[in-house]
């Protein structure tokens, strides 16, 4: 076995579902004004998963598409993970779905993580070490993040909602970001944020009590990092960040800037360079849970490659609960003539506007089909949209 210290995302890919909803329009219906979802919330469309475009078909699309685009091949993976927290079992890993779908080799290790947004963060640097540490010899990983982010109709987290799924390829001597390998700061503390009781569909939130939660876990995690042996050494060029909707990313930019000494002004006047360009592909998808810090970054390379080749990124994960980290990557050299390849955004092309009146069709639909399928055990107790730790506790 050899140590290997240059590991990394070798390739990104995504899959959506066909639909979305425009959140103006979602704005008008729920007698909102449209600039509230629009700059208040930083969101301009949110994906809707129909029932066929359950976590399972978004996973195995977007690795599907990761191979096609890369160049690589399936025989080479020796490790599957997929982050998820709209697992579709109790026991069976949707990794083992992706594992068959794809033919991925038997001599493969898989599973699914699970912390909330975390999940992904969880697989990717858990696949970085097996490389690092040699285990992998010469093998990639394949880690997708796969969620549907669902909150009940005409609540405060609506707007926020999205669906998707990123697949990434991870590798030595990767072609799109070389991450600094064992160099995390973390960040973890047991809290009521966000959570999703058994067979509830529905996400249950304390909403503003989450964004603080966020933020402090943000700098927990910063301030870990910044102790770390020259972490700082050289700046940051550009910053993703879990992105539950755009304003979220804002005020973690704003926060972790005001760490480093500046002015509320200036965090805010660096915001439009250093995190914006990261924005575009989730305030087209939403929150995305466990993928929305690697669709910051696929819509940062999608964006920027060129102009970051050799440049240093860092990257900040959340899942509520919780557990944060955060890391820093280097832009490689290839990585703008890969993207060109990889056609990144190209999912987005095939997804139609669907009207405010069909997505409530979808859910109704989706609520009725439960209804007649759920045995009598696995019927939520509680109201599914009410913030009570009773509900959390299954206490009727
Ligand atoms: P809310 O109560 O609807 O919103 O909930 P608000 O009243 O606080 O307004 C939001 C912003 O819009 C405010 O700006 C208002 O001033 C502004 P801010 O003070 O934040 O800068 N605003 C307007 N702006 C322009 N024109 C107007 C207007 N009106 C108001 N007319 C909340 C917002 C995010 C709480 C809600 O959507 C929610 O509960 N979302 C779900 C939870 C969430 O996303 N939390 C984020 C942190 S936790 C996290 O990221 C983890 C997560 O991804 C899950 C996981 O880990 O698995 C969620």
């Amino acid at each position: 076995w050899k140590n290997v210290s240059d590991v990394g995302i070798d390739a990104i890919a995504l899959s959506v579902p066909r639909g979305y909803v425009d959140l103006a329009e979602l704005a008008e219906a729920r007698g909102v004004p449209p600039s509230k979802y629009l700059h208040g919330l930083g969101t301009r469309q949110m994906a809707i998963a129909a029932p066929d475009e359950d976590p399972v078909t978004l996973a195995v699309n977007a690795a599907r598409r990761l191979f096609e685009r890369s160049g690589a091949s399936p025989a080479e993976i020796g490790l599957c993970i997929v982050g998820t927290e709209t697992a579709v079992d109790h026991s069976k890993p949707v990794a083992a779905f992706v594992h068959g779908l794809l033919g991925l080799p038997s001599a493969c290790r898989m599973f699914e993580a699970k912390h909330a947004c975390f999940g992904g963060t969880a697989g990717l640097l858990s696949a970085v070490d097996w490389i690092a540490s040699g285990s992998a010899r010469g093998r990639a990983a394949l880690v997708v993040c796969t969620d549907i982010a669902r909150y009940p109709l005409r609540s405060a987290g609506e707007p926020t909602q999205g669906a998707g799924a990123v697949a990434l390829l991870v590798r030595e001597k990767p072609r799109l970001l070389s991450l600094e390998v064992g160099q995390t700061g973390t960040f973890a503390r047991d809290v009521h944020d966000f959570w999703r009781p058994l067979h509830h569909k529905e996400a249950l939130v304390d909403g503003h009590y989450s964004v603080q939660c966020y933020l402090d876990a943000l700098e927990g995690a910063y301030d870990a990092w910044r102790r770390l042996d020259g972490a700082t050494d050289e700046p940051l060029v550009r910053t993703c960040y879990h992105v539950p909707y755009g304003k979220m990313a804002r005020k973690a930019h704003r926060h972790r800037r005001m760490l480093d000494g500046a002015t509320e002004q200036a965090a805010d006047a660096s915001f439009g360079v250093e995190v914006e360009p990261s924005l575009d592909l989730p305030s087209r998808i939403g929150n995305v849970y466990t993928g929305s810090l690697y669709l910051a970054l696929a819509s940062l390379l999608n964006t920027q490659a060129r102009e970051l080749a050799g440049r240093r990124i860092g990257l900040f994960s959340y899942g509520s609960g919780c557990c944060a980290e955060f890391f820093a990557g280097r832009t490689a050299p290839e990585a703008a003539a890969l993207v060109d390849r990889l056609d990144i955004d190209g999912p987005l092309r095939d997804s139609r506007q669907m009207t405010v009146a069909d997505y409530e069709r979808l859910r109704a639909e989706d609520a009725a089909a439960d209804r007649r399928t759920a045995p009598e055990s696995a019927r939520p107790r509680g109201k599914a949209n009410e913030c009570d730790r009773a509900v959390y506790l299954g206490v009727d």
